[in-house]
């Protein structure tokens, strides 16, 4: 079990170095990146405002949150687990899920891909809500689960590109792939973190009552 979580958390950390390291496309904006093709005319209104804000806290938010699920950490450390939180709650509330919902908007692979990002920005901002109420009110047990769906919704990020790669490296192409991702790399997470959460709830009573 830790040697997968290790895997995980090395497999998230270099997707976001993979994901930064396109940045210096992005700045000043080369229309020719694959991501920026054909959004000049948007790209200068409002869209700039939440296209930047979103590059810096994505990779924050991922690699903090990363830090603040970690136990070991946490117990060692409270003071600065709830200061980072704070930033963390802050970073997602004020940027991450805003400007998500915002590009969401002017995502190119028609509705359902609008309406994916749309609705994982929202999920994700009031996961980060809950969680933040749940921790005001030291309601632990509730905190630590918002949170760890909060992180699971992050992660999105990581999955999309990961699909996006393997439908390359697969040889197939075409906008449906983008539509399939959109929806798949939250949906997917999201369920098995729900039946996972259920299974392990559900032993933990039954080994209580024994
Ligand atoms: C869970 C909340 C998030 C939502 C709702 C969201 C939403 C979006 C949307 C709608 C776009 C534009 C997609 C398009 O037009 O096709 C986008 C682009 C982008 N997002 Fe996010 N995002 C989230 C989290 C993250 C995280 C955690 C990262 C960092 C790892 C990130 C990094 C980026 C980057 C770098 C782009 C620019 C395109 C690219 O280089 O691939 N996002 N995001």
């Amino acid at each position: 079990m830790i040697v997968l979580r290790w895997v995980v958390c090395l497999l998230i950390f270099k997707v976001t170095v993979d994901i930064v390291k396109i940045y210096p496309g992005y700045l000043p904006p080369d229309f020719t990146t694959d991501f920026l093709r054909g959004r000049k005319s948007e790209f200068f209104g409002a869209y700039q405002w939440a296209f930047y804000p979103h590059l810096i806290a994505g990779p924050l938010s991922i690699l903090w949150g990363m830090v603040l699920l970690n136990e070991r950490i946490r117990q060692r450390f409270p003071r600065w687990h709830s200061r980072l939180g704070k930033l963390q709650v802050a970073c997602i509330l004020l940027v991450v899920a805003p400007s998500g919902f915002w590009m969401s908007l002017y995502a190119q692979a028609g509705l359902s891909v609008k309406i994916a990002f749309a609705l994982l920005a929202i999920i994700t901002g009031l996961s980060t809500w809950f969680g933040w109420r749940a921790a005001v009110r030291r309601e632990f047990e509730k905190h630590r689960l918002w949170m760890c769906r909060s992180y699971v919704l992050l992660c999105s990020a990581i999955l999309l590109r990961l699909i996006g790669g393997a439908f390359v490296i697969a040889g197939i192409e075409g906008e449906w792939t983008y539509r399939i991702a959109a929806w798949v790399s939250w949906l997917v997470p999201l369920g098995i973190f729900e039946l996972t959460r259920k299974g392990f709830e559900k032993r933990k009573q039954i080994s209580a009552t024994q």
